[in-house]
């Protein structure tokens, strides 16, 4: 299998949430009376997001992690939530462990957010929350705004550590300059005026931004618009495409796997989720 070009993806966060990990990261945000309020912060947050995104009702959460916006994101009886994640753990746990009555009208898939397995202008809106911090390289960012850009019909709502928030980012950006050269690090502050000229470079303006906790948390959510806005598809079940060449893929119900006749590759199901994604495409013969 050929390589992928974007560096973060082989970065070691990417990899690390197998399935103990996932329940631990599923639990982590009801461990503490601080971090309860923080999550509950998180989530006002992204109601905030909502408003000013028009109140979207076909929305991609990616990464989704095991879940925990899906609650807030399902903001009326119509609305149509697709996870996604790179980990199938995460999905997993959040399809366990969440509320049945949600999960059962979702939809999910293995993907990666650098090369989405939706067709062009799927959803009216997309989550991203808790991603682009850990991404420090330019071109991996633009990657991962670029592919928002082409699925998304209308908005993104995307959170990030920015470093004209507060003391915490202050001091987070202080910590980050005395980092070793050589050690491994997976989250950064980034600065303000050049995320929001990445977005401007990826195709769209920005509608607003709202703080988590103005002047004492680093969590800052940006709402953008798609500059050449385009009527969202709204199919009541999403489509998938092949996440390399945007084709079109064969259901292949016996194989239970999708196939892109295109690139010679089947993408294997696990469970009822269909893992979309390069590495792991299996080349056919
Ligand atoms: C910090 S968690 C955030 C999850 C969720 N948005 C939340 O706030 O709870 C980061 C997530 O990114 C996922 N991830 C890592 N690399 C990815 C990629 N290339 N595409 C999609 N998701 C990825 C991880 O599996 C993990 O679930
Ligand atoms: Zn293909």
């Amino acid at each position: 299998m050929q390589s992928t070009p974007v560096k973060s993806e082989q970065i070691r966060f990417a990899q690390k949430y197998d399935y103990a990990r996932a329940v631990d990261y599923y639990h982590r945000f009801n461990r503490s009376p601080r971090k309860r309020f923080l999550n509950w912060l998180e989530q006002c947050m992204a109601k905030r997001g909502l408003t000013m995104a028009n109140m979207p009702t076909h929305i991609l959460d990616i990464p989704s992690g095991t879940g925990r916006f899906w609650q807030t994101l399902h903001h009326n009886s119509h609305v149509k939530l697709h996870a996604a994640d790179f980990n199938s753990a995460m999905i997993d746990v959040g399809f366990e462990k969440r509320d049945a009555q949600l999960t059962q009208k979702m939809q999910g898939a293995v993907a990666s957010a650098f090369s989405l397995p939706f067709p062009d202008n799927s959803f009216d809106s997309i989550f991203c929350m808790r991603f682009i911090h850990h991404i420090n390289l330019e071109d991996d960012r633009m990657q991962l705004l670029r592919e928002l850009a082409r699925v998304t019909a209308d908005t993104v709502c995307i959170s990030s550590w920015i470093d004209d928030t507060g003391i915490k980012a202050q001091s987070r950006l202080k910590k980050e300059k005395s980092r070793k050269a050589n050690g491994h690090y997976d989250k950064f502050v980034h600065q303000h005026q050049q995320i929001i000229q990445e977005f401007t470079n990826a195709g769209f303006e920005l509608i607003g931004y709202t703080d988590l906790l103005p002047h004492l948390s680093p969590w800052r959510l940006y709402v953008l618009r798609k500059k050449h806005i385009t009527p969202p598809i709204k199919l009541s079940t999403v489509e998938y495409v092949c996440p390399l060449c945007k084709g079109t893929l064969t259901n292949d119900l016996a194989q239970k796997q999708f196939t892109c006749h295109h690139d010679k590759l089947a993408f294997p199901m696990h469970g009822k989720l269909p893992m979309l994604t390069q590495r792991d495409a299996i080349k056919l013969t």
